[in-house]
């Protein structure tokens, strides 16, 4: 089994055998990050570009650990003292990095598709690391292989993600990865924050929360994002906080062996309490350090896949 694509653009089209592939694999590399040393040969000579466009602590610095832990050159790029504040473009800004001789480019941005145009416009294996509203696959592979870790498979768990559903990339790429991974899955949010016809995604819909995870074995939750009440999606804080916060209260309506998860960043008393997301049945923290092991595993996956394209092409 290998990966078909060179690239990572999202989980909507990928097949269960390269799901698993990358979960395998991942279950390789998280068992260096307990070594004393965490550093293997595996991506020497590779120079991999973190193009990041839109703010990230978990995901950027999972990116760039597990760049360093597999031995790979890495350049972070922030617009923020580049010379995108002049006005260059983003296919300008990323053929010039890629002239100094890259290979790889992992990228976040506000706009959805703008990991699929990079395929246009350079020779390197783009990773997407969040596009807009769209897709952040290895987050998505990351809750996968953490669920995994705990009860052993996928398939027939009943996962709910809660939440701004409409606004979320990371409910999307969950969506069709435990779904292809054999889960049933649920969403849950405000009627304002899920999207048009949201049943055509193959999921069960509820807007209330305790219906929704009624024996539940997995609940992800979202992070509200505070802007979407500014624009009337939802009325106050506190309502949100009575009909979709996730309680202790709640907890007694899931399955014996539930698991608590969030992407990050948490809004503490908003959509959790903290005593949810602190509680043993948390595993917030070990999705973060699991998602350098996916990350790991994604770049050593693909990093071999443009020589061997290019030689396939030569023949
Ligand atoms: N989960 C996630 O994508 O977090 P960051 O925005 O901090 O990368």
């Amino acid at each position: 089994m290998i990966l078909r694509s060179r690239h990572l653009l999202g989980l909507e089209d990928i097949t269960a055998g390269e799901i698993s592939l990358i979960l395998d694999t991942a279950e390789s590399f998280r068992e260096i990050l307990d070594r004393p040393i965490k550093k293997v040969p595996t991506l020497r000579g590779i120079t991999v570009l973190n193009l990041f466009y839109e703010p990230s602590t978990r995901t950027r610095i999972s990116f760039e650990l597990a760049e360093k832990r597999l031995s790979a050159d890495t350049i972070s790029f922030s617009t923020s003292v580049s010379s995108v504040k002049k006005g260059e473009s983003l296919k300008d800004t990323v053929r010039n990095i890629e002239a100094m001789k890259i290979d790889m480019v992992v990228v976040r941005h506000s706009s959805p598709g703008v990991p699929y145009f990079l395929t246009n416009c350079v020779e390197s294996n783009i990773i997407n690391a969040g596009d807009g509203a769209h897709e952040h696959p290895t987050q998505a592979l990351l809750d996968m292989f953490t669920i995994r870790r705990k009860y052993g498979k996928l398939d027939g768990l009943r996962v709910v993600l809660v939440g701004d559903v409409k606004h979320s990339r990371v409910v999307r790429s969950n969506i069709w990865g435990l779904k292809t991974m054999g889960a049933s899955v649920a969403v849950c949010g405000p009627s304002t924050l899920l999207p048009y016809e949201v049943e055509r995604f193959g999921v069960d819909v509820y807007t209330d929360l305790d219906e929704a995870i009624d024996g539940a074995d997995v609940v992800n939750i979202m992070r509200i994002q505070l802007e979407r009440q500014q624009a009337g999606l939802f009325p106050s804080q506190r309502e949100y906080t009575n009909l979709f916060g996730m309680t202790k209260e709640r907890l007694k309506r899931l399955k014996r062996n539930y698991t608590i998860m969030h992407p990050g960043p948490m809004n503490r008393g908003v959509e959790i309490t903290p005593e949810v997301a602190d509680s043993k049945s948390s595993v917030i923290l070990d999705q973060v350090t699991n998602g350098q092991a996916i990350r790991m595993a994604v770049l050593y996956l693909l990093s071999g896949k443009k020589e061997k394209e290019k030689e396939e092409d030569d023949e």
